[in-house]
């Protein structure tokens, strides 16, 4: 990834999945954009990219503030002058309480928040981007999935709606978007014990279900997201689009 230029969205701390990302990015040559969601995660942010070789831009984004979205859509020339290869989208949220307990009784707000955070910001982003993207000539996107898109999960709940939202929203745009050698994929990761899933009850169990069950019986690190991201950054995946790429140690082909 020499040369090319990558926004990473969704560091939130040394666990997150988007570092692993960020991390193997840096490694393979990429300049990182890094975003962050508020002042709180600057500081962790801040920490963490005095670990890097080079140097990374930082910048606030909330993708539900519509102010730091134009903002941060003004700024990208500046950013990246010659313009972005790479967009990883990797924010999930939705209420605690819309996380445990009955489908049934998903609120329409707590729906709607976890639709607009989750699954719609991807396509925001991706148009805040496109301009920049097509200065670039060739880019990529890559979204995080879960499969409680297209199984259920006990307690995964709204957030599986989401997901699958979010899966589709992959299609589509790589549908729209690959007439302009911009390609769009998802990762869908096996568990790894991040913020984001520790708002989800069942995660300690999903862990040990993948030790006890999975084809190759380990969990997922955060590097083996990050290496699967590389590859589909580069210029390997030059034609593949559209695509979910399951990293979660082969869990997904069970059928017991
Ligand atoms: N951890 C898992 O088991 C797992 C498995 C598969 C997929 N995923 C997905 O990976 C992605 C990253 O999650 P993670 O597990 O690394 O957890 P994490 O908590 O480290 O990351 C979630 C990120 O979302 C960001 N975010 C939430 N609301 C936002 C907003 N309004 N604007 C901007 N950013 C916002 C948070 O700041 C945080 O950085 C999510 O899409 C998650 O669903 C996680």
């Amino acid at each position: 990834m020499d040369g090319k230029v990558a926004v990473v969205t969704g560091i939130a701390n040394k666990r997150s999945i988007a570092w692993g990302i960020a991390r193997a990015f840096e490694r393979e040559g990429a300049e990182l954009i890094l975003t962050y969601q508020n002042d709180r995660l600057k500081e962790n942010l801040d920490k963490l990219i005095e670990d890097l070789q080079r140097p990374a831009k930082t910048v606030l984004l909330d993708v539900m503030n519509d102010d730091l979205m134009a903002e941060f859509t003004e700024s990208l020339d500046k950013l990246a002058p010659s313009g972005v290869h790479s967009l990883v989208h990797s924010i999930a949220y939705a209420n605690r309480a819309d996380l445990e307990g009955r489908f049934l009784n998903t609120s329409r707000e707590g729906y709607t928040l976890a639709q607009s955070v989750s699954s719609y910001s991807l396509t925001e982003l991706t148009r805040a981007l496109y301009p920049s993207m097509l200065k670039a000539k060739e880019a990529s996107i890559v979204a995080m999935t879960y499969q409680g898109s297209t199984r259920v999960l006990p307690n995964y709940n709204v957030m599986g709606v989401a997901k699958a939202a979010l899966e589709s929203s992959v299609r589509y745009l790589a549908f729209d978007l690959g007439r302009d050698h911009i390609r769009v994929n998802a990762i869908s990761a096996g568990p790894v014990k991040t913020l984001a899933a520790a708002g989800v009850k069942g995660i300690t169990a999903a862990l040990h279900n993948t030790e006890d069950r999975a084809p190759i019986p380990e969990n997922i690190s955060t590097e083996d997201v990050g290496n699967a991201a590389v590859f589909l950054s580069s210029d390997w995946a030059k034609h593949i689009t559209g695509h979910i790429l399951f990293v979660d140690s082969g869990f997904h082909i069970l059928g017991y």
